[in-house]
């Protein structure tokens, strides 16, 4: 099939090699010119594992263009996907103007039928808004006739950073919201070779089934994160609570880590988008706000425990292990690391800071008088702390030895709980983790 993706971020330009990958042909588009620029000379604009090699694969069988020029690609589409951002706006909302921009531009230069997919995700409703900007612009400019021809289907993704070719063909379900028959069938077609059980449903519920998932996800973060509060106050170890409670079918054991809380460019605008959804049909929903707060809380948590260590913050030389939101990605959006490293740098502390991908992104948005090394025992030398923030597991790997020479003090604050299990204390560290 020829299928159009507009916008090339972590979803479009992983669904966009995806979908080359399984022999459509596939043109991507972007505004963003000196995105489109470096993947045009095959360079990942992010960090994804295998998303370069894939790149080159697929620019060698030209399956894949990239352009910055709409109109140029939509005469052969047959299939429209978005996959521009839905960051906040100043209340918590989605902010949907760059998908109506997107609609605009759908409207502006479509010629022929086509079926337009939202991949994007968006607040219940926002298809039927999608396809109604851009049958107008098309009313606008006379085309009345084409009209009625374009489709809407709501197809949101599911995929994570970090294993997002991984998860994008292998998907627990593929969830296709649409009005007919007709449109499952084609778009089923489309995803000939994904695997996973394909879930049609109407609209509505599959713009819903994202900000669900995310929403619970989120809160099982949050719940293991209370349990290990709960933990610290009363001598138990969240590692066993999880442990226990992950092997009962009913919970599972999927996002029982306790650590410094949820963070990234998903989950903390998902939850508030569904809130903030939720509040505007007139219904409050409670559990998100207590989800959120409790969230929050964690990384004030966290830093009141360095604090209180330490007792003074100002000129002490911290070290900084991860700044990503999550290991396996250079993705830095609400990361409760670079939050922390922020707040730890206000407070005085000297921060020498090292992580495997995302120290470029990070360079951008922390001050100037933060040291970037180029390696964890780098960043350890003379630290009178350490402070684990992302679960790379390439920490795990250091020479315990030689990192307890590099420090001042022997103190490690692991707030993802890494390295929990290794027993540091026999080598003479201070081990601080959460809930343990
Ligand atoms: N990142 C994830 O892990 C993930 C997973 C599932 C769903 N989602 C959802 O998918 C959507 C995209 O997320 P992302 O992380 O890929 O975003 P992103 O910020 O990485 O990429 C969005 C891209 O869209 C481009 N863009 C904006 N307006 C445009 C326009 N009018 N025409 C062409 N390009 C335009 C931007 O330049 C940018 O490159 C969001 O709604 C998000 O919530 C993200």
């Amino acid at each position: 099939m020829n299928i159009v993706i507009i916008g090339t971020g972590y979803v479009g330009l992983v669904s966009g090699l995806g979908l080359a990958k399984l022999g459509h042909r596939v043109a991507c588009v972007d505004t963003d010119e000196s995105k489109i620029q470096r993947l045009d000379m095959g360079e990942p604009p992010f960090f994804e594992p295998g998303l370069s090699e894939l790149l080159h694969d697929m620019q060698n069988t030209g399956h894949v263009v990239f352009t910055s020029n709409i109109a140029e690609v939509l005469a052969d589409a047959e299939i429209i996907i978005l996959a521009v951002g839905t960051p906040p706006g100043r209340n918590g909302e989605a902010d949907l103007s760059y998908l109506f921009t997107a609609a605009e531009s759908i409207g502006q230069n479509l010629e022929h039928e086509a079926i337009v997919v939202v991949k994007s995700t968006v607040p219940v409703g926002t298809n039927r808004q999608v396809i109604d900007r851009i049958r107008s612009v098309m009313k606008e400019r006379g085309r009345d006739d084409l009209s009625p021809l374009v489709q809407i289907a709501s197809v949101p993704e599911f995929l994570r950073e970090g294993s997002a070719l991984q998860d994008f063909m292998n998907p627990d379900r593929v969830v296709i919201g649409c009005d007919d028959e007709i449109i499952f069938m084609i778009l089923d077609r489309l995803h000939d070779g994904i695997n996973g059980p394909r879930l049609m449903m109407s609209v509505e519920s599959a713009e819903l089934s994202k900000y669900a998932a995310n929403a619970f996800l989120a809160t099982k973060i949050s719940f293991i994160n209370e349990i290990a509060n709960i933990a610290e106050r009363t001598g138990g170890n969240v590692l066993d609570v999880a442990k226990s409670i992950g092997l009962d079918k009913r919970i599972g054991p999927h996002f029982l880590k306790a650590g410094l809380g949820y963070g990234g460019s998903c989950f903390p605008k998902d939850v508030s988008a569904l809130r903030q959804l939720a509040g505007v049909k007139g219904y409050d929903f409670k559990l998100l706000s207590a989800v959120i707060e409790a969230n929050n809380r964690q990384r004030e948590n966290f830093f009141k425990k360095v604090e209180s260590n330490l007792v003074n913050l100002k000129g002490r030389k911290l070290a900084v292990w991860g700044l990503a939101f999550k290991n396996n990605t250079d993705d830095i959006r609400d990361s409760a690391a670079i939050d922390l490293v922020q707040r730890l740098y206000a407070r005085g502390a000297e921060l020498v800071v090292y992580d495997p991908e995302a120290m470029a992104n990070a360079r951008r948005v922390l001050p100037d008088g933060i040291e970037f090394v180029a390696t964890p025992i780098d960043a350890a030398r003379g630290a009178e702390a350490l402070l684990i923030l992302t679960e790379w597991p390439e920490f795990r790997g250091v020479s315990w030895p030689t990192l307890l020479d590099s420090m001042v003090e022997p103190k490690i604050f692991d707030g993802r709980n890494l390295l929990a299990d290794l027993d540091l204390a026999k080598w003479g560290f201070e081990y601080h983790g959460v809930g343990i």
